[in-house]
């Protein structure tokens, strides 16, 4: 097996006994309760945009696995299956390695072969040229590019990059070229309002803000690491933080909530806090591993039948409708907001 193949599984194994830290934030916030609301269940739409892309509902399966052997190929596999039945997205995690190595590159096609009419993304690093990432598109026949940022990862990386040079140019110049979405995404340390306006500068359809608190990847790659750069372990926006920045960032740029995502009612709050969709990895990636196809099924039918309550108790009848909510926040989110001009 490769080294980067190697990498792969020691990601998807480390994450897995790390788990998620479940410090995103989100219990700063509160809804004000509406005691009569104006909606019926089952008249409720689950179904939001981001940007052109219209979503089934705002639950999508987010980058993980792929060129890891047989291992990574059969997760990726299932997930499309799960996906497939539910009618939710998914998101292949980055596919550099079958553009250096073809023999890689079927367990990427899986996904769009499980899932032929459904939203797949493509995956590849801000290191990735034009040329890269046409080709990421064109193998799996995407419907939208997720280019990932993630330097502390690399920084703790002991193989990771260390010239961080060009990344503006590069999203640029994919951006101009490509015909399909391009959504810039953090894994895991949050982003900033001034990155996010930028990106929107840049002509970004989307934002996955990555917020901190949950999947650690600084923790993860500390686990590969004989000394640990233990000071980028709590380095990072939070979830609910970096959903406050990007919202103030205002520019024409759609926002996708994730990092450390496991309940509709998280998911209720990051759509109030203006996101468009969430991303799940960890979280998904456990109950699969842990419970089975069957039991992620179930998993994302339930979010889904749990969102319809919350937004009936909310008084909205779409998710998109939810930026309108009343909420309340405090402690360390609101001590955040508060410094930076977010309220
Ligand atoms: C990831 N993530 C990721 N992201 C990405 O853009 N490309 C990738 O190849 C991977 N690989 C990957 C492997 C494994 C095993 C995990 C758990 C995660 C990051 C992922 O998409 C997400 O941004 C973070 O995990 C934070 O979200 P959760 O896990 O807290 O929901």
């Amino acid at each position: 097996m490769s080294s980067r193949a190697s990498r792969k599984l020691d990601h998807l194994n480390h994450a897995l006994v790390t788990g998620q830290a479940r410090t995103h934030g989100f219990e700063d916030i509160r809804f004000v309760h509406n005691s009569i609301p104006e909606q019926h269940v089952d008249a409720i739409s689950l179904t939001s945009q981001i940007g052109e892309l219209t979503l089934s509902s705002p639950i999508f399966i987010n980058a993980m696995t792929g060129g890891g052997g047989l291992r990574t190929e059969e997760i990726n596999r299932q997930l499309a299956e799960v996906a497939a039945e539910t009618g939710v997205g998914m998101a292949v995690g980055s596919q550099m390695a079958a553009l250096r190595e073809a023999g890689q590159q079927q367990s990427y096609r899986i996904v769009r072969q499980a899932h032929p009419h459904g939203l797949v993304f493509a995956n590849l690093g801000s290191e990735a040229t034009v040329d890269q990432a046409k080709k990421a598109v064109e193998m799996i026949e995407a419907d939208a590019l997720q280019i990932h940022v993630n330097v502390i990862q690399e920084l703790v990386m002991p193989e990771g990059d260390r010239d961080f040079r060009g990344t503006w140019q590069r999203i640029t110049a994919i951006v101009e070229a490509l015909d399909i979405p391009v959504i810039v995404k953090e894994v895991g340390f949050g982003m900033s309002k001034e990155t996010v306006a930028r990106l929107a500068d840049c002509g970004v359809a989307a934002v996955d803000i990555g917020g901190f608190g949950g999947t650690n990847f600084s923790k993860i790659e500390n686990e590969r690491r004989e000394r640990r750069l233990a000071y980028f372990d709590e380095w990072g926006i939070s979830t609910t933080c970096s959903l406050l920045e990007a919202r103030e960032a205002k520019g024409d740029i759609a926002v996708i909530a994730s990092g450390g995502i496991q309940t509709a009612l998280e998911m209720a709050k990051s759509l109030a806090l203006g996101a468009a969709a969430c991303g799940f990895a960890g979280h998904f990636l456990r109950v699969l591993t842990e419970s089975g196809q069957d039991a992620l099924i179930a998993e994302i039918r339930t979010l889904q039948e749990d969102l319809r309550f919350l937004l009936a108790a909310l008084d909205a009848e779409s998710p998109l409708q939810l930026r309108d909510t009343p909420l309340v926040i405090s402690g360390k989110t609101f001590h955040w907001a508060v410094q930076r001009s977010l309220t």
